[in-house]
């Protein structure tokens, strides 16, 4: 498989099967080459500025609008209605949902999304939902796109052929990639497959500003890769279905041919993967805690300065040489709402319960933190410089917007864990009154 790299940048891909497809010196020639359709996708207003300004030019063989009319289809899981179920500020933790057995029932990755939780508003392009992805067969003679927003979607379990109008991807697990606003894909998996999406409304992913840290650090826009042109030129007698995601609802359209007929194509509004082992991952290397901030890999800037919609954040292998420091993430309380998610491994501050394929919601304010026995353990632990989470990914979707949960995620899903609070039950006080100092010089 063949990418090119770089995040955000300006880019053009010929399938070489047609050299010089792509028009030179003009984006919308009278007639194309290979006698193409040329078709801009608009990622952004046209009136944006240069720097947030996204765009590509597609040259495919029919344009995407020779389809018959949209239908209303069944939704599935799939939700928008923040208010199906009372708000519950409790912590809340799902153990790994169930993938559907290929046996029993043929799910693909369409009719396997299932909103979790989620606030804000699709038609105001405000806000964000968290999708959880369970399925077992691939998409046959079908895409998808989403008119709301954009997804970033993280593999838990099994890997995604990933077939766009921008050419395939490979996704594996401790990979993700974004799929954004508008562009069409199909998905094909190979086994019973789980993973975990992001989606957003209104706004695109970026690399967070570095600030001090300088121009190099935690992800590199080197290391996004965006697939090359690759056209199938298929006709589908019985019809290929294309599914859309407009203000929350699915609609489906027939059409003759496969979506994925774009021979040559050029801009910066592309999808992309990146693999979560090239994150450079900053600590502090003296005492105390850097805020989680320092892991975050993509954000989606809201409007006001510094808050986001919603950051991807990681946690991902590392060294832990603090000094005088209670290493475990600090018990805290957030203004921000936090979705946790594991693709593999364990999580340091919660080593049973928070299990892959599994999540957990720390809604704003709800105070949360290392369970129990973490604190014994790490309060108590010889500081010397150690691993941190080898062979583990958990990673967070934090939102400034405060979360509902859906029905599905508190009752159908049958995976909310009930006894999730009992983990903090047994924390003691410690407290001597009479000694400053009883165990050490800290
Ligand atoms: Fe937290």
């Amino acid at each position: 498989m063949q990418y090119i790299s770089g995040f955000g940048n300006e880019c053009t891909s010929e399938d070489p099967r047609c050299p010089g497809s792509l028009p030179k010196g003009k984006n919308n020639p009278q007639v194309c080459p290979y006698n193409l359709y040329a078709e801009q996708l608009s990622g952004s207003a046209f009136t944006c500025p240069r720097s947030t300004n996204k765009r590509s030019w597609l040259y495919r063989i029919l344009p995407s609008v020779s389809h018959k009319p949209f239908e209303s289809v069944d939704q599935g899981h799939i939700t928008h209605n923040w208010d199906e179920v009372d708000p519950d500020p409790n912590q809340l933790r799902w153990k790994s949902f169930e993938i559907p057995k290929a046996s029993q029932k043929t799910v693909d990755f369409v009719s396997g999304l299932h909103t979790l939780c989620g606030a804000g508003d699709i038609r105001s392009n405000n806000g964000l939902a968290v999708h959880i992805f369970l399925c077992n067969s691939s998409m046959e003679n079908k895409c998808f796109y989403n008119s709301d927003g954009d997804f970033l979607i993280v593999p838990q379990k099994g890997k995604l052929l990933i077939y766009t109008e921008f050419g395939k991807m490979c996704v594996q697990p401790n990979e993700i990639c974004v799929i954004q606003r508008g562009m069409r894909f199909s998905v094909d998996v190979f086994e019973e497959t789980r993973g975990y999406i992001l989606e957003v409304y209104g706004v695109h992913f970026e690399l967070p500003d570095l600030g001090p840290i300088g121009a190099n650090g935690l992800a590199s826009p080197r290391d996004f890769l965006i697939p090359v042109a690759w056209y199938e030129d298929r006709q589908v007698p019985s019809g290929y279905t294309v599914i859309n995601k407009y203000q929350g609802k699915l609609f489906a359209a027939k059409q003759a041919v496969s979506p994925f007929n774009v021979v040559a194509w050029h801009g910066n509004y592309t999808p992309y993967k990146y693999n979560l082992e090239n994150f450079m991952v900053i600590n502090s290397v003296a005492f105390d805690h850097a805020d989680p901030s320092i892991f975050t890999v993509l954000t989606a800037k809201s409007l006001r300065l510094g808050v986001a919609i919603a950051d991807f954040v990681i946690f991902p292998p590392r060294w832990g040489v603090a000094e005088k420091t209670f290493r475990p993430p600090y018990y805290h309380r957030n203004c921000m709402s936090e979705f946790m998610g594991l693709i593999k491994g364990y999580y340091e501050a919660k080593e049973g319960g928070f299990l892959p394929g599994g999540g957990s919601l720390h809604s704003a304010m709800t105070p949360h933190g290392p369970d129990a026995d973490c604190y014994e353990k790490a309060s108590k632990a010889k500081l010397a410089p150690e691993r941190i989470a080898d062979g583990t990914m958990a990673f967070m979707f934090e939102s400034s917007l405060s979360l509902a949960v859906t029905k599905w995620g508190l009752k159908t899903s049958c995976c909310l864990d009930e006894n999730y609070y009992k983990c903090w039950e047994p924390l003691k006080s410690h407290f001597t009154p009479n000694s400053r100092n009883p165990t050490g010089p800290n």
